[in-house]
């Protein structure tokens, strides 16, 4: 099935590939999904980057929060997108505690490859770094993810903004750096001030992708259930582009277009 994509026929998106967006100063799309069809069509509808994130345990599994994730819900779901996209690079999650260390890390992230990932992401700052070394030397790029990291929901008292205060905001700088140094291939951000994602992304030269973390990274990421309307109580950096286009994949093609043209995300979806 065809949604009208014309980047069906293009190469394969790769790490190279953001690089070089990144440099031409041109932004990148990540959408976080969990099914075949809906990769197909996110893939067809000029998505970068497609991310089998640990977040399925509330979106699909109807946990209430990520936690309970096992390492057979992520195989199951990266291979289920893997079979549905044929363009995108895909970014598998590791689960709590799958890579509590290294060697744990070394095992979990072959098998989200082996289901057909291309990257793994991991949450953590300073203590992920000999990890990301790690995995890096071995071949599999990471993605690290910093600010509202949602496995520590328990350690913040919740899902909170990260980083409104100094010397939160200065450690975060100071976790980007080392992991950028450790041989991360990107950084994610997630519900951080927009004036730290710029800073971070600033002092960086790998890409930065932000949710809820402003304009100034270079790619945003959405959950697909938020794009769609799907969430009862959306995020405030989310946004429902089902309501203004005709169909998933215009919504899909909408979220694209905006993202790129800098429409989204709008001055409601950020924190200040
Ligand atoms: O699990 C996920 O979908 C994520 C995004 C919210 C960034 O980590």
């Amino acid at each position: 099935m065809s949604y009208g994509n014309t980047a069906t026929d293009a190469r394969p998106v790769t790490i190279l590939t953001l690089k070089k967006m990144q440099e031409a100063g041109e932004k990148f799309t990540t959408v976080a999904l969990y099914d075949a069809p809906m990769a197909a069509m996110a893939d067809q509808c000029g998505v970068d980057v497609l991310l089998v994130g640990d977040s399925l345990g509330m979106t699909v599994l109807g946990f209430d929060s990520t936690l309970p994730v096992t390492m057979e819900h992520m195989i199951y779901h990266v291979e289920a997108v893997s079979r549905g996209s044929r363009r995108c690079l895909i970014m598998g999650d590791l689960p709590f505690m799958t890579y509590a260390t290294p060697e744990l890390a070394m095992q979990n992230a072959t098998r989200i490859m082996q289901a057909g990932a291309h990257m793994v992401k991991i949450e953590g700052g300073e203590w992920l770094c000999e990890t990301v070394s790690k995995l890096s030397d071995r071949g599999i790029p990471v993605c690290a993810h910093i600010g509202l990291t949602p496995q520590s929901v328990n350690k913040f008292g919740g899902f909170r903004v990260q980083g409104r205060d100094e010397r939160s905001a200065r450690k975060l700088l100071h976790d980007a750096k080392l992991l950028e140094r450790a041989g991360a291939d990107l950084l994610l951000l997630e519900c951080v001030p927009d004036s730290l994602a710029e800073a971070i992304t600033d002092e960086l030269s790998i890409p930065t992708i932000g949710i809820g973390a402003g304009r100034a990274t270079d790619a945003q990421v959405l959950v697909v259930n938020d794009i769609l309307g799907l969430t009862p109580k959306p995020p405030k950096f989310s946004k429902n582009f089902l309501v203004e286009t005709l169909d998933i994949p215009a919504a899909l093609k909408k979220y694209v277009e905006d993202v790129k043209s800098g429409v989204f995300p709008a001055d409601d979806h950020i924190f200040s």
